[in-house]
């Protein structure tokens, strides 16, 4: 099947992402006026070789974050390169982009306007041929729902709270849908708010959503969540079960870590693995993303090895959605799974050639939001395009969080009976 569908104008202009922090919406409109946008997410615990968002960096406007640089770059040249070209054919026009920039990791014209670009132009050519974002991006139709990781307590740079762990995420694994999941993990989350009432603890929000208590241990957080589980009438590990991302780039280097925020204190690599191995026995854990520092490669190679068959170990600033890395994590067995964020890399199909390398090497994919968020819903359609198998939009509260979840339950139900979905940690 083939289409032209020629680019006739790029625009971009600066919005404020969930923090209130500068980012790019981009517009790309098509020969045929077709009009579509796409709007730009920022991590704050980013890995080290990430793509590079491009800021100002002028202090009197927004404390540097501006993004008036890169949105000059999409109105010039990029706008400029790709008008007349076709919107259907993402690889030439990402091929582009990337010859364009001419850097390693696209600091010179920026990630967030290259994957606005990238983003935007899928959009508008799904939109002009009257297919759904995620069937247009599918190269088989994917009928695959992603499960959903809801982060419901908040810690390490997302929160002030005393967590040292980042993200502590509810996998509703027992439900038979995607609607039901949600449903799952949106009563757990409000036993869990119940709970943390009437133990007297704050339940104030953070970034994604979880709340971010003052508890006494990381443990508590565990124990938590279990007893959120029963109260809401569901099975600790059957029905819900735990996902972490302790982000440990946050607290350690070189497989040194420094627990105490929480009072746990300091650990060594082996250190670590020997808290999460006591872990992963005395809560239904299924899941465990960069537990341990980007460095620190020996420290997740040994935790692929040690506790690989009972967890997902997951790559995120170890990996950066990078194919190159990932080939190597592949080849290292680093890790049996990869986090993948697509302002991490910067363009469409850079993501979708990382999330088939993970495939082919049998591992597992997570596609996730950021930190820093707004309401587009376009890592919605891409976890079904790309059969992804599960994604992370924070918890079931926050409207950026929401867009993507509500953006599923309207994709399942526009699937109908065609739609699938299962639990991926199902051992068989
Ligand atoms: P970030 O965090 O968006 O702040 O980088 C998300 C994550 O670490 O998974
Ligand atoms: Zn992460």
């Amino acid at each position: 099947m083939s289409h032209s569908l020629p680019i006739s104008s790029i625009d971009a202009h600066e919005i404020l992402d969930s923090r209130g922090n500068p980012t790019l919406s981009v517009c790309v409109v098509l020969d045929d006026g077709t009009t579509a946008t796409s709007s730009v997410p920022s991590g704050a615990s980013t890995g080290a070789h990430e793509a590079v968002e491009l800021r100002d960096g002028d202090h009197d406007r927004y404390g540097g974050k501006g993004v008036q640089y890169a949105i000059q770059h999409v109105r010039g040249e990029i706008a400029r390169l790709l008008t007349g070209y076709d919107a259907a054919n993402q690889a030439e026009i990402d091929g582009m982009l990337i010859e364009l920039d001419g850097t390693p990791n696209k600091a010179r014209l920026g990630a967030n306007a290259l994957i606005g670009v990238s983003m935007a132009t899928a959009r508008a050519a799904a939109a002009a041929v009257g297919e759904p974002l995620h069937a247009w991006l599918g190269s088989h139709p994917g009928h695959l729902l992603p499960m959903p990781c809801m982060n419901v307590l908040n810690g390490g740079k997302h929160a002030d709270s005393s967590l040292d762990f980042q993200e502590f995420m509810i996998v509703p694994v027992g439900a038979p849908s995607f609607a039901e999941a949600m449903r799952y993990g949106a009563q757990t989350y409000a036993a869990l708010r119940d709970l943390l009432h009437e133990q007297g603890h704050r339940t104030a929000v953070g970034d994604e959503g979880g709340f971010a208590p003052q508890l006494d241990s990381n443990e508590q957080a565990c124990e938590l969540i279990v007893a959120a589980t029963e109260r809401a009438g569901f099975r600790p590990g059957k029905d819900i079960a735990i996902a972490l991302d302790p982000a440990a780039s946050s607290f350690g280097s070189n497989g040194d870590y420094d627990l105490s925020r929480s009072g746990t204190g300091k650990l060594d690599r082996a250190g670590l693995l020997a808290l999460y191995g006591r872990w992963i026995e005395r809560w239904p854990i299924v899941s465990i993303e960069d537990g341990f520092a980007e460095d620190d490669w020996n420290g997740f190679i040994d935790q692929t090895e040690a506790q690989g068959k009972q967890i997902q170990v997951v790559g995120d600033d170890l990996l950066v959605t990078n194919p190159r890395i990932i080939r190597d994590g592949i080849a290292r067995a680093a890790c049996n799974a990869a986090l993948i964020k697509l302002n991490q890399i910067g363009t469409v199909s850079e993501t979708m050639e990382a999330v088939r390398m993970c495939h082919a090497a049998g591992w597992k994919t997570m596609i996730s939001h950021r930190s820093g968020e707004t309401i587009d819903d376009f890592i919605a359609d891409f976890a079904v395009a790309v059969s992804a198998g599960q994604i992370k939009s924070g918890a079931p509260c926050r409207g950026e969080r929401l867009a993507k979840y509500n953006r599923l339950i309207e994709i399942e139900r526009q699937l109908g009976a065609r739609a699938e979905f299962h639990n991926p940690f199902q051992r068989d």
